[in-house]
């Protein structure tokens, strides 16, 4: 299905809804970079650090000379200094960055061009992540799949999904290296997360789909017309995890007519739009919660390293 098909699906449907992907055009890749500036954002920070603070240990764990494959890559500000460190051990670097949005990943790959040079070998895989996995299927040479801040996006569906999939192209000197978000503290998770104030990035980075609906579907969805709002599950289920759902009530009845499908959409007054599919987003693990998940991934955690948000895990394929 093209992107079209996927926005009207999500409109069209009782629950309606817009996948989290979608929010992630170039504009919104800018302000999910502007919400690790906020100082109530405590992910990005101990990402960061936590890598920083053991990148040369996690380097010293994999088979080099190796590629790198990078799903969800944004800015790869952080994904850089583990670049850096492999650089450290082999001469060149074939990276492949993967991003949703095509535009975005062209100013990110001009970018590293310039700071790495020849240094790195770039073959950009814009699009939906799944789609690079089936293409990354095709390399033979050793390779590490980097995933910084992606997993805990999706559905628990999705994520088993695409957990299995790139457990699928490992072989058996591959390596994956993801990092979750762990954090247990309802309140820290609540000021995070649920912040309705359009001003800021997290609320027009929640909301940018509607802007990407309007742009592709040629409607006039009018965000004035609905309030911004959203809570935090909590969920120690081994086979879950604890998750954030955000969505936009309607204010009021209202019809908006989607020029380029020929579709009207109506919202009653009340009515929800929710902001992700599926069960939620912005997902957080408990130890256990993280095992149950990556063996019925057929994923072995090989070695993790973690602070009070953020977990860093290397893992294998099970053969
Ligand atoms: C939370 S951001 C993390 C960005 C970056 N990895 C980091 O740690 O700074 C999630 C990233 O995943 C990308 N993304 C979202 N859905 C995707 C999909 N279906 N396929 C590929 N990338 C996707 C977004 O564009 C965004 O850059």
């Amino acid at each position: 299905m093209d992107v079209k098909d996927l926005l009207l699906q999500g409109l069209l449907s009782s629950q309606k809804y817009i996948d989290i992907s979608f929010r992630y055009d170039s504009q919104g890749s800018v302000y999910d970079q502007e919400c690790a500036d906020l100082e109530e954002f405590y992910h990005y920070r101990s990402e960061k650090a936590v890598i920083h603070s053991n990148v040369k240990n996690v380097v010293s764990h994999l088979d080099i000379p190796l590629m790198v494959f990078e799903l969800g890559c944004g800015n790869t500000k952080k994904s850089q200094l583990i670049l850096n460190e492999i650089l450290q051990h082999q001469s060149h670097l074939d990276y492949s960055p993967n991003d949703f949005s095509k535009d975005f990943l062209v100013d990110v790959c001009q970018n590293l061009c310039t700071i790495y040079g020849h240094q790195l070998r770039l073959t950009p895989m814009p699009g939906d992540l799944m789609d690079a996995l089936a293409k990354i299927k095709n390399y033979r040479d050793r390779k590490l799949i980097l995933w910084l801040s992606g997993l805990q996006c999706f559905t628990m569906v999705k994520q088993f999904e695409m957990l299995s999939s790139i457990a699928s192209v490992l072989e058996a000197n591959d390596a994956c290296l993801l990092t979750v978000d762990v954090t247990q503290s309802r309140e820290l998770i609540e000021k995070a997360y649920l912040d309705y104030d359009y001003s800021k990035p997290n609320a027009k980075l929640y909301t940018n789909g509607v802007h990407v609906i309007n742009r592709e579907l040629g409607g006039n969805i009018n965000l004035s017309q609905f309030k911004l709002e959203g809570r935090y599950v909590e969920d120690k289920d081994v086979s879950k995890a604890s998750y954030n759902q955000v969505w936009l009530t309607s204010l009021c009845k209202q019809s908006y007519h989607l020029e380029k499908v020929g579709k009207t959409v109506t919202f009653e007054e009340g009515e929800k739009l929710l902001l992700y599919a599926g069960n939620g987003m912005s997902h957080k693990y408990t130890q256990k919660q993280l095992d149950h998940l990556f063996a019925r991934a057929r994923l072995r955690i090989m070695k993790k390293w973690e602070n009070e948000h953020c977990a860093l895990i290397l893992c294998k394929r099970i053969f």
